[in-house]
């Protein structure tokens, strides 16, 4: 059976470790959307990778990893991000494949992204400048270019000075040269062209073979561009259609969905955030869990554990099961307190609503667990945590609705819980092994 892993929460909960762990399941990892935005990070024997656009799975040898059709991709970053891997001795090489389809990230989507947050003044989003909502308006607006058009120079000739003429009539006293931009495209191609497959015959080819797939989300449920808290969100979709339409697959060939969520909150950029902490326990939970963009270096927004979102994120992508990550990030607290519901006025919310205002009005409805002193950091079997430790995990996953197969207690690929009995009853046909 192939697995979904995706975010259940506003993205940085920790997917790039979960791949990476499942990894040796599958024979293929595959990215369904984003773009360099995401930054997931796997530790290895405590050497760090940060994996932006490259599926997490690519640390394992022999596994095949695929960029979909969903995934906007530029150029340049693919490259630096090779190169790394390359020279840290991570051989990419004929294991590595681009969808013909997926779309380009060129040099004018980043200033496109730059002046649009700065219209927005007071109502920015707070992108992480990258170039990814400009590249999904031009793919939209079907005027963007494909990894395929590479191979037809005088095609890509007059799109890239329609697009590049364009922007420049958008930013005032910019005069981006449209030659420099075609020269620098034309000189990637090369590498680009190469790495270049239909990667929705590749899939399903491989699955009538029997090889078993995993896809990788990447942003969370509620930075998806249809379900998240619109327009704070990201400009593609994060849940689990996205995998299906990002790859070019079937839903039934999705198989299980694992959302992974922290054992708290967080969030970078504008938008609400019910549970945020914008106190000394924020900051506690900032210091200890290390909550700074993987890709922008920002302070991530913290907060309490918000089961109104994770409950929200279980219905749209209709989890099997969580990964709950983090848990030893709340090592030592006095206790700790898990968001419920929402109150709005005299109302008491338990579904999250659709309607951003509503949410950013809503206050956090709590129960308070105690905490619990010693250290959950680096074990291995749930039968070892602490008994306050599993009673704020079974009462996660009674208030989220979703039972948590795995628990991650550090950042090393071995400081997990894999719960057998939990991942064979949620999980059915797919028994994982670490
Ligand atoms: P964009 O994807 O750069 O357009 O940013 C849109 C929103 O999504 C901003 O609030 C970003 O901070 C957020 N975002 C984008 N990618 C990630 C991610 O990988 N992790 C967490 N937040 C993200």
């Amino acid at each position: 059976m192939n697995l979904a892993v995706l975010g259940a929460q506003w993205g940085d909960e920790g997917k790039g470790k979960v791949v990476d762990l499942l990894t040796p399941n599958f024979d293929i990892v595959a990215r369904y959307q984003g773009g360099h935005n995401a930054g997931h990070t796997v530790y290895v024997n405590g050497r760090k990778f940060v994996l932006r656009l490259i599926p997490s799975g690519m640390l394992h040898p022999g596994v095949v990893c695929v960029i979909g059709n969903g995934v906007v991709v530029d150029p340049t970053a693919l490259f630096q991000e090779i190169d790394e891997l390359m020279q840290a001795g991570i051989d990419v090489n004929g294991r590595l494949f681009v969808s013909g389809s997926a779309h380009l990230i060129l040099p004018y989507h980043r200033d496109l992204d730059l002046l649009s947050e700065a219209r927005r003044g007071e109502r920015k989003i707070g992108t992480t400048s990258r170039g990814i909502g400009p590249a999904y308006e031009d793919k939209i607006a079907r005027r963007g270019i494909r990894v395929g058009d590479l191979a037809d120079p005088a095609g890509l000739d007059k799109n890239v000075r329609d697009n590049v003429n364009a922007r420049n009539r958008l930013v005032h006293d910019s005069t981006m040269d449209a030659d420099q931009v075609l020269a620098r495209l034309l000189e990637q191609a090369e590498r680009l062209r190469p790495l270049a497959r239909d990667v929705s015959l590749m899939l399903n080819d491989a699955m009538r073979a029997g090889k078993r797939i995993m896809f990788e989300g990447a942003q969370g449920t509620l930075l998806d561009i249809d379900h998240g808290t619109y327009p704070f969100v990201t400009s593609s979709n994060a849940t689990v259609g996205g995998a299906c339409t990002g790859l070019g697959i079937g839903p039934r060939s999705v198989g299980a969905v694992m959302g992974v969520a922290k054992a708290y909150t967080t969030r970078v950029g504008e938008g609400p955030l019910p549970t945020e902490l914008a106190d000394d326990m924020g900051q506690r939970l900032r210091d200890s869990g290390n909550e700074y963009g993987a890709v922008t270096g920002r302070p991530r927004r913290c907060g309490w554990y918000d089961a109104v979102a994770v409950r929200y994120a279980a219905r749209i992508n209709g989890l099997d099961a969580l990964a709950l990550t983090k848990l030893d990030v709340l090592d030592g607290l006095p206790e700790i307190h898990i968001c419920t519901a929402y109150r709005s006025g005299s109302r008491t919310l338990t579904e999250f609503p659709s309607d951003v205002a509503l949410l950013a009005a809503c206050e956090p409805v709590y129960e308070t667990m105690p905490g619990w002193t010693r250290p959950t950091k680096g074990i291995r079997r749930f039968h070892d945590l602490p008994d306050a430790a599993k009673r704020y995990v079974a009462r996660l996953e009674a208030v989220s609705g979703v039972s948590a197969a795995i628990i991650s207690t550090g950042s090393d690929r071995s400081d997990t819980i894999l719960r057998e009995d939990i991942i064979h009853a949620t999980l059915g046909s797919l028994t994982l092994q670490a």
